[in-house]
């Protein structure tokens, strides 16, 4: 097995012998949740703290029982309460906690490049959960394995990535992985939820999601992040739907054993049609949830297997 990484912070670093071998770990923890006892003893003795600044509900979910299945005491920092209220700084929380002597740190938090600095301050592997808008990586990861299983393989696939791209974090780490797996990636939205310089990364652009959806193998729906926007990007939800909001008569422009994903949390009528997003024949959405638990116990069984050689070769040198 190959995988070098000291820290999980995106899509960008990562080889793509490193991606493969944590979708092939992550095929087994599948197997493992599947079965009636969940547990193995990969992060047994670890601590696993999760810190998150932002509102989350499958990412913490699914790494804080990713992180118990394996046998790590894990501990959810509730940030709403802690001392970044009374005025203490992101780096000064995370060197508290340091002295604590965590293994592995989940972090999300609002602003891009947040968890990478704090990464540089502390001993522990870092996972980035989702910073702003730059990545998160084991949304990528997961969605990878998602595809990897129902399509046999990741590379010469056309997968068309809708909504709104500028805001999101999820499109930018999807659009690294799927790149390096040699995946043939679309872009579709409206111009203002598209990012200048998006024709620049090796990707096709479309403004009409029929031509988009074209031949597609993998139709991708994104959340308009309302919370990132500051003015008007669409005249109105109504008519965002009517123009790019996934439904049967536009699905049909995809291939016909093209699958849907979407990263949650859905908005039913705003992007995707509700009775397609519930359609076990076409939705992979709730398959999505499933890998992310299996991904995110591979990723700190990986991580972990780093840090504990790195403390060995530190202890012996
Ligand atoms: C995504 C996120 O937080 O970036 N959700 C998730 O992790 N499941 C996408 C979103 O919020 O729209």
């Amino acid at each position: 097995m190959t995988f070098r990484a000291r820290h999980l912070l995106g899509i960008e670093h990562l080889h793509p012998v490193e991606i493969t071998t944590v979708l092939d770990l992550a095929d087994s923890y599948v197997d493992l949740n599947r079965g009636a006892r969940k547990h193995g003893d990969a992060l047994a003795g670890l601590t696993q703290i999760n810190m998150f600044f932002e509102n989350s509900t499958r990412t913490q979910a699914s790494f804080e029982l990713a992180g118990k299945r394996l046998g790590a005491d894990v501990m959810n920092m509730s940030m709403q309460a802690s001392s970044i209220k009374k005025g203490e700084t992101l780096i000064d929380t995370a060197m508290t906690l340091n002295a604590m002597h965590p293994d592995l740190l989940v972090v999300r938090h609002p602003q891009s490049g947040a968890v990478n600095l704090l990464a540089e301050k502390v001993n522990c592997a870092v996972l980035n959960a989702g910073d702003g808008r730059h990545e998160h990586p084991t949304q990528a990861l997961l969605d990878a394995l998602t595809i990897r299983r129902a399509k046999g393989r990741l590379h010469r696939l056309t997968v068309a990535i809708c909504g709104d791209i500028a805001h999101s974090r999820v499109a930018r780490s999807n659009i690294l992985l799927l790149g390096k797996m040699e995946s043939r990636i679309r872009l579709i939205g409206p111009p203002t939820l598209i990012p200048a310089g998006a024709q620049d990364w090796g990707v096709e652009v479309f403004d009409d999601m029929k031509a988009g959806l074209e031949g597609a193998d993998v139709v991708m729906m994104l959340r308009l992040q309302k919370e990132r926007m500051d003015g008007g990007f669409i005249p109105s939800e109504r008519e965002y739907y009517h123009r790019f909001g996934l439904d049967a008569e536009k699905l049909a422009h995809a291939r016909e054993d093209a699958i849907v994903m979407h990263p949650g949390p859905m908005n039913r009528g705003v992007e995707i049609d509700g009775t397609l997003a519930d359609d076990i024949n076409r939705s992979v959405i709730q398959e999505q949830v499933e890998m992310g638990v299996a991904v995110r116990m591979a990723a700190m069984d990986l991580l972990a297997r780093n840090l504990v050689a790195d403390n060995a070769a530190g202890v012996m040198a």
